[in-house]
């Protein structure tokens, strides 16, 4: 005889009534067909609970849709995969490709060693995530990660990122890097730099000034409370659009840091760089509003 203690109440009325041998005439409509009326109910609330899938804005190539997130449409037609390509697959590179994954986009994945060297990162991003060379991760994005260290941004292909949309999370470690006059004396900025070597890219200064663990940490779904804020900076407004899309289905708003002429805002030892987001080395981080970040841009002064 089962029991009607534990479980789901009205599983265990069902299966009590089946059990007992009783007819259709005499249970009536709703008795026959109550586990299909539960399995129904159960489906349309998770696809009610389901989020909307979110869209990016590809500059020139249309809407793109793809992952969960506010604003979306589930319009068949509009639907569609967003690949994000990368050059580096380092720290931010892997932490931005796992947020991309579990948002619902693919990601193409490079490094300088070869694509063989990614292999573990692949496994464990599963089906969504490939590995390839740096220029045909650039072919293959619809948006491409650009995060490498800055001395080899002039080794990053420009042929295949014309007219695509780079976001540039490269800072200036001159003991890293090695030293760069025009970023010394402040007649420059590492967006710019990377600008002029790509001129036919449109590209956005982003991710640069968080640390890639409090990147993965801080990523928050949209309309949350603690959700943080991220700056960027860039000269083509469609492209700056589609990088805030992007951001938002990886767990982050946006705030508008001005042109790549003044992503000094957010470099090395400035207000917004990693202190909005708590202390570097220390987890889980703090999450940032837009005041702070904000107020953090305001403060910032040039270089020289
Ligand atoms: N770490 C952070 O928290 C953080 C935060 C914000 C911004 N950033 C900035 O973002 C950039 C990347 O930082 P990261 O910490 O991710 O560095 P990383 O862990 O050292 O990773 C760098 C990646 O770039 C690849 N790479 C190096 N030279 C290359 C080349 N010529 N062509 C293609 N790929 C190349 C490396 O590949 P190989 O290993 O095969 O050489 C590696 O995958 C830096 O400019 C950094 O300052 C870092």
């Amino acid at each position: 005889m089962p029991s009607s203690k534990g479980g789901t109440p009205g599983r265990a009325r069902t299966a009590m009534r089946c059990g007992s041998g009783a007819s259709p005439t005499r249970l009536g409509w709703e008795s026959v067909h109550g586990p299909w009326l539960w399995v129904m109910a159960r489906f349309c609330h998770i696809v009610a609970k389901r989020p909307t899938p979110w869209r990016v804005r590809i500059p020139d190539r249309g809407v793109r849709c793809t992952g969960n997130g506010p604003g979306g449409t589930s319009d068949p037609q509009e639907l569609g995969m967003t690949t994000i390509g990368f050059i580096g697959s380092g720290n931010i590179g892997s932490t931005v490709a796992r947020l991309a994954v579990a948002a619902g986009h693919d990601v193409v994945l490079s490094n300088s060693r070869g694509p063989q060297t990614l292999q573990d990162l692949v496994s464990e991003l599963g089906p969504k995530a490939r590995a390839t060379t740096p220029a045909e991760a650039a072919a293959a994005g619809d948006i491409v990660v650009v995060t490498v260290p800055l001395r080899a941004y002039r080794d990053v292909p420009a042929e295949p990122l014309a007219g695509k949309v780079a976001i540039d999370t490269n800072n200036y470690y001159p003991e890293r890097d090695g030293v760069f006059d025009e970023l010394e004396d402040g007649s420059s900025t590492t967006g710019e730099l990377l600008q002029k070597h790509l001129p036919q890219a449109r590209v956005v200064k982003g991710f640069n000034n968080i640390w890639f663990e409090h990147l993965r940490s801080l990523a928050r779904p949209a309309g949350s409370a603690d959700r943080s804020v991220l700056p960027i900076a860039g000269d083509d407004a469609a492209a700056k659009q589609a990088v805030t899309e992007l951001f938002d289905s990886l767990g982050f708003d946006t705030v508008d840091a001005g042109p790549l002429a003044e992503n000094w805002r957010t470099q090395v030892d400035t207000p917004a760089y990693v202190n909005p987001y708590g202390t570097y080395g220390v987890l889980p981080g703090t999450p940032a509003s837009i005041q702070l970040v904000r107020e953090a841009l305001a403060a910032a002064k040039p270089a020289a």
